[in-house]
């Protein structure tokens, strides 16, 4: 498929799951549509937030033990990084590695890729940067990864693996697994449960950013599925659900409204919510349970010492 076809494939999936999300009993929105230009703009802000602990703890984590974990990898691997943007989280990491023997990004900009492997080129001149642009969650992405000799670690930091629900989380493991052979690994980084204040304030944040990522998806549909969404009619919620284990984002309609999206009209009640996005937390035995169950064993895991946020590392049985 080329760009033009590819785009217009991507409006019209995004036109249909928009439509059948609010024809929904219960209204809700795939996350990943929170992520055009804007959104992720303004995700980008989120990560430099005070309230948002995530990202820095992260990145705490990883720098107090980038040998350790670059040990832990061994030599000669190739980094494989499913939804990789603009790849800053692993070139410390490749840098790192002893002779690794290639980084295959994946992404769905093409551009972010390209800009990102001409980069990592700058700094890691002799290591083969294969980019694979496309959806990570798809088995296609997968089977279009070029044949590679030496061992392979899956590299999926940021906590993305909460934003699917267990079940999903467990087919998506399970699809990192189908690549990989006895002994390939698997680099992870999960949100873990904690306080609900801490987690809520982390998707409510005093500065309103997380406020302006949930609406800009309002304002999305409005700018590309002609839709007539009044912002100022709908409130960001986020609340932790404890025997859920994760963080809900919604958007509550304050009035009794109608809603006109590509010619066809919803009803909003008033205090009615569309549910945007799951950050699903984990303990550390959950994630070790996750893993064991899709074929990872867990071999090591390195936390921060509040124990906020972890990174396993697990191998193929
Ligand atoms: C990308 N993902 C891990 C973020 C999270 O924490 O679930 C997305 C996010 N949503 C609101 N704030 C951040």
């Amino acid at each position: 498929m080329n760009m033009a076809a590819q785009q217009i494939a991507a409006v019209e999936a995004f036109e249909q799951d928009v439509l059948s999300g609010l024809s929904a009993s219960r209204k809700t929105l795939p996350c990943k549509y929170l992520y055009d230009e804007a959104g992720s703009r303004i995700f980008e802000r989120i990560c430099e937030l005070e309230d948002y602990y995530l990202t820095r703890t992260e990145a705490a984590i990883f720098a107090e033990q980038l040998d350790n974990i670059a040990a832990r990898l061994g030599e000669d691997v190739v980094l494989i990084e499913p939804g990789a943007g603009n790849c800053e989280k692993a070139e410390p990491l490749l840098q790192r590695l002893v002779s690794p023997s290639g980084y295959l990004p994946m992404d769905i900009s093409p551009e972010i890729l390209l800009a990102a492997r001409a980069r990592i080129q700058r700094s890691l001149p002799d290591l083969e940067v294969v980019p694979a642009v496309g959806d990570f969650t798809s088995a296609l992405i997968w089977q279009r990864l070029p044949a590679t000799s030496g061992r392979k670690v899956v590299f999926f930091p940021g906590s993305t693996i909460g934003n699917f629900t267990p079940d999903a989380a467990s087919e998506l493991l399970q699809l990192f697994a189908a690549r990989l052979r006895p002994g390939d690994g698997l680099l992870l980084g999960a949100d873990l449960v904690k306080d609900s204040i801490v987690l809520e304030r982390a998707y409510h944040d005093s500065e309103h950013v997380t406020e302006a990522f949930n609406k800009n998806l309002l304002h999305r549909i409005n700018r590309e599925l002609d839709g007539s969404f009044n912002v100022d009619n709908f409130a960001h919620r986020a609340f932790y659900h404890s025997r859920r284990q994760r963080v809900e984002m919604h958007l509550v309609s304050l009035a009794q409204q109608n809603v006109n999206v590509c010619g066809r009209t919803f009803l909003f009640e008033e205090g009615e919510t569309i549910h945007t996005e799951n950050s699903h937390k984990y303990t550390l035995t959950g994630l070790q349970a996750l893993l064991n169950s899709t074929g990872f064993a867990p071999r090591q895991y390195w936390t921060d010492n509040q124990q906020h946020y972890a990174i396993l590392y697990a191998e193929i049985h």
